[in-house]
């Protein structure tokens, strides 16, 4: 088994190894030994999977164990199932002590971890992670939330897990799209941070070394929530594609999916930061390469305008400026900050009409 260790403002592992789901249980419970009670929050998909197993495996360690599910997709990601969430805990009688458990992708645990967070003002909170997503990004350092009509997470806040469990398992009944959306995230943390990985990337695809690539992501993950926990600083760089990537999102009405939009913003800002003279040559054509091998988007023909407005809507537009995140070269990036006015032109240079 894997143990990664992430030292933050509470200090947490995550544990990675196949067929842990079934030891989820032990595991919990020897992290909170006094808990009575697990509430596991799962879409309904997820829950049909795997909700019977985990829940048979925290009874075997003592929980008694209550269910809340919902429909899947970002669309439950509101006030509405967060109220529901919030609801279902106090009728169950659960305190500050008991356990919230996310089993998921990305919208589960930051929903479970929002109202986790808030609950009581804040009680013990697992991530079971079952999307590729969740495993090597969202699961890991303490970003909950939920969207608004205005926008994607503009509720939320940071709070960090009690304890992380990721069984790789989870991750192969993944629908083919779910998946290659989380390959976007791994090869954002290879442009971001390592350029080794990357190349693995290129010669290896990820299903074929899945724990290795999860492993890696969260130690890069685990370095970056330790140097810069509450995002004043470095942590920008997790944003990669994400400025761009979150305003596609938002103008397709998500049609695009969260991996998708983040592979376009990713390739979009690689090809103005070449332009540019910031990113070496050949650089975006790496990314974009990589991009495509895994099925991703390289580029959209959302209008520029739109997204524009959308982008400068988000929450990184913050103190008159916006945060870019651009690669120098595959495995290192720069924030850059611009005046918000200016992203238009660097959609054109990065090739969007
Ligand atoms: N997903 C980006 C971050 O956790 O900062």
């Amino acid at each position: 088994m894997t143990r990664i260790r992430v030292t933050a403002s509470r200090s947490y592992d995550v544990l990675i190894q196949p067929g842990l789901l079934d030891r989820a249980g032990e595991e919990l419970r020897a992290v909170l030994p006094g808990a009575r009670t697990a509430a596991v929050a799962a879409d309904e998909t997820v829950s049909a999977l795997y909700g019977a197993r985990l829940a048979a495996s925290l009874e075997a360690a003592g929980f008694r164990t209550v269910s809340f599910s919902f429909p899947a997709g970002e669309g439950s990601k509101n006030l509405t199932t967060y109220a529901a969430l919030l609801d279902f805990l106090g009728r169950n009688g659960l305190g500050r002590s008991d356990a919230l458990v996310a089993l998921g992708g990305g919208v589960t645990g930051d929903l479970a971890g929002f109202a986790a967070a808030t609950y009581q003002r804040g009680m013990a909170f697992c991530q079971v992670p079952a999307s590729l997503l969740a495993a090597v990004d969202s699961s890991v350092g303490g970003k909950t939330g939920i969207d608004l009509p205005t926008g994607k997470n503009q509720a939320g806040c940071f709070y960090q897990p009690s304890l992380v469990l990721c069984d790789p398992a989870l991750l192969s009944s993944l629908p083919e799209r779910e998946y290659r959306g989380g390959c976007a995230e791994v090869i954002k943390y290879g442009v971001l941070f390592d350029e080794a990985f990357f190349a693995s990337l290129e010669e290896t695809p990820v299903r074929d070394q899945l724990a290795a690539v999860i492993a890696r992501c969260v130690a890069l993950k685990r370095d970056t929530v330790a140097a810069d926990e509450f995002d004043r600083g470095c942590r920008a760089l997790l944003n990669l594609g994400h400025t761009l990537g979150h305003a596609v999102e938002k103008v397709s009405a998500y049609a695009v999916s969260h991996g998708e939009a983040v592979a376009i913003g990713m390739a979009v800002l690689a090809r103005a930061a070449e332009k540019r003279g910031i990113a070496g040559a050949g650089t975006a054509r790496r990314i974009e390469a990589l991009l495509t091998r895994y099925g991703l988007p390289t580029a959209t023909d959302l209008p520029r305008e739109a997204l524009a407005a959308a982008a400068l809507r988000d929450k990184k537009n913050h103190g008159g400026r916006l945060d870019l995140i651009l690669p120098e070269s595959v495995g290192r990036c720069r924030i850059q900050p611009i005046p918000p006015e200016e992203f238009g032109d660097w959609l054109t240079d990065g090739g969007v009409v």
